[in-house]
């Protein structure tokens, strides 16, 4: 069933582990979330990019809804940019959306997170923000990391002020393929944010942070992993390992692109499992 995503964050901060949210690279992802939610018993969030096609991905939402009816997923649109695009993906029937103002200043995020709250909450829709800035592995600077860290100072006055059912919070991870530093996570400060608020913790920039660091940081109060670049990356080394197995047909034979599909399929289902590990998740559905 497509669930709002604050259910299963609250079952998760009780049951003390976190929900998996992998991001879909495309549209057949998709069903490989429902077919590891399924299998597993897992709660999982789909994190769905502001450029896919968010129309679709409600209507197929809806169709794998029927063909697993077991399979407890929110649809949660990832990183939500302009305002229209919000509106689409709660119009198109995702249950939860994330709204992303940390590069805006302290208080037009907080004035665009309660109005995206407001519209979201009229329909029982779920919303995250972000507070603290989660950047870049591969372009930013070590200091620009560290100086984008949530403020906790802020944290309590943002919660209150804009309504929001979940919070993203940086505390040393970044998004994609670690260049110019390495994975950290500042836990004094994640124990200090999870002390003080009482809502759910988001993690981005899970990829690349390691198996240890992560069942840690869930243990000191994260419900919610995005995960992207590590399943980008394993499905894409399927389909690569694949074509190239399959390389002396590839052209003469009619079936390569399936072929490749089903091994990308593959390779992001395994990586998707290992993470459902990782974060205690399986059977809690
Ligand atoms: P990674 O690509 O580092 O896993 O980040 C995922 C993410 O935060 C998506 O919002
Ligand atoms: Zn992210």
């Amino acid at each position: 069933m497509i669930t709002p995503m604050i259910e299963l964050l609250r079952a998760a901060k009780e049951g003390g582990y976190a929900v998996p949210a992998p991001n879909i690279f495309s549209l057949c992802n998709m069903e490989t979330i429902f077919e590891v939610a399924h299998e597993l018993k897992t709660p999982l969030i789909m994190g769905v990019p502001g450029s896919r096609d968010l129309e679709a991905v409600g209507y197929l939402g809806k169709f794998y809804e029927k063909r697993y009816p077991d399979a407890k997923i929110a649809i949660n649109l990832d990183h939500g940019g302009p305002f229209e695009q919000i509106i689409t993906a709660i119009h198109a029937g995702f249950s939860s959306v994330m709204i992303d103002r940390s590069s805006e200043d302290f208080e037009t995020n907080i004035r665009e997170s309660a109005e995206i709250v407001k519209i979201a909450h009229a329909v029982g829709i779920t919303v995250e923000a972000e507070l603290g800035h989660v950047g870049k592995a591969d372009e930013d600077t070590d200091d620009e990391r560290m100086a984008n860290l949530t403020n906790k100072d802020q944290a309590q006055e943002f919660v209150d002020r804009t309504g929001v059912d979940c919070l993203a919070v940086a505390v040393g991870t970044s998004h994609g393929a670690y260049k110019n530093f390495n994975p950290y996570i500042d836990f004094q400060l994640l124990g200090e944010l999870s002390e003080l608020l009482t809502i759910p913790l988001v993690l981005h920039g899970g990829s690349g942070t390691g198996d240890e660091n992560l069942s840690k940081a869930v243990k000191a109060g994260i419900q919610k992993v995005n995960i992207a670049t590590d399943l980008n990356y394993a499905g894409t080394d399927g389909m690569t390992a694949w074509l190239e197995a399959n390389k002396p047909g590839l052209s003469k034979k009619r079936s390569d692109i399936p072929g490749a599909e089903k091994a990308m399929k593959a390779a992001y289902k395994e990586m998707l499992i290992h993470y459902v590990g990782v974060f205690g998740s399986e059977g809690k559905a």
